[in-house]
């Protein structure tokens, strides 16, 4: 099945037939975009997201196939959103992007800015913001070169979830996310900063993910409520990379 692609403005759409040739497509697009941001600024800011579907994509950064296309003493990672626990649990998004990536490159320390889901959901919040600030400056919003966000079967992306009142937040870069259940809490970046960044990648695979993409992205895009709808860059671009099971119910874009 080929790959067809959709550009309208700053929103291109690529549907790829399987979470593999998505998973490379997506390698391509952050190597590339590290490049031009080190060219650029001598450094490449990325904000990346846990769940399952990026796995593949960290597993093949941290591979021989792309490991050697990097600059990693100059590339930043940081978090979209993580778990309320400590960094060796399964459910870390650290761990798995550790696990996967960050320990199989040579990726300096001081450039791994991990949200520290073992604290007090405020407190790690707060730190994440300051993290963040002293890392863009004070004055700024911060401006992620690359964002990489997925979408769960409810349309939330990071930890920003359909009917939350954090969807309105325009002040804070960084919030705690309060959930039914206290070990299930999270820390997200908030719409502002993620809408802030010069380029959004969301990863989507699976027919589990057809219906709510075709919410957010048929009929216009962003149906009210649907969090991953909310996102559009203010200055930069957006780019789906979907898969051909997530991608059936998807109209004409
Ligand atoms: C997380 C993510 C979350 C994720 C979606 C999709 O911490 O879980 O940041 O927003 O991207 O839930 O998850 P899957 O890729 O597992 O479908």
């Amino acid at each position: 099945m080929e790959t067809f692609v959709v550009e309208k403005s700053n929103r291109k759409v690529e549907v790829l037939p399987d979470l593999e040739a998505l998973s490379h497509r997506a390698a391509a697009i952050f190597v590339n975009t590290s490049r031009i941001s080190i060219a650029t600024k001598k450094r490449f800011a990325a904000a990346i997201s846990g769940g399952s579907t990026p796995r593949r994509l960290y597993t093949l950064l941290g591979s021989e196939t792309y490991r050697d296309q990097v600059d990693w003493q100059r590339a930043h990672f940081f978090w979209a959103d993580e778990r309320c626990v400590p960094k060796e649990d399964e459910a870390s998004n650290f761990r798995t992007a550790f696990d996967t990536l960050l320990s199989r490159v040579a990726l300096p320390e001081k450039n791994i800015h991990r949200i520290k889901g073992e604290e007090a959901p405020d407190k790690a919040a707060m730190d994440y913001e300051e993290e963040i600030r002293r890392f863009f400056g004070e004055s700024e919003r911060p401006g992620f070169d690359l964002v990489i966000l997925g979408v769960g079967e409810d349309g939330h992306t990071a930890s920003l979830f359909p009917g939350s009142k954090l969807l309105e937040e325009t002040v804070r870069s960084v919030l705690p996310v309060y959930l039914e259940e206290p070990s299930k809490n999270r820390i997200t970046l908030t719409l502002p900063v993620l809408n802030n960044a010069d380029q959004i990648l969301f990863l989507v695979a699976g027919s589990s993910k057809a219906a709510v993409l075709s919410e957010i992205l048929g009929n216009g895009g962003g149906k009210k409520g649907s969090p991953a709808g909310l996102v559009r860059p203010v200055h930069g671009t957006i780019t789906w990379l979907i898969d051909q099971e997530a991608a059936v119910k998807l109209g004409r874009l």
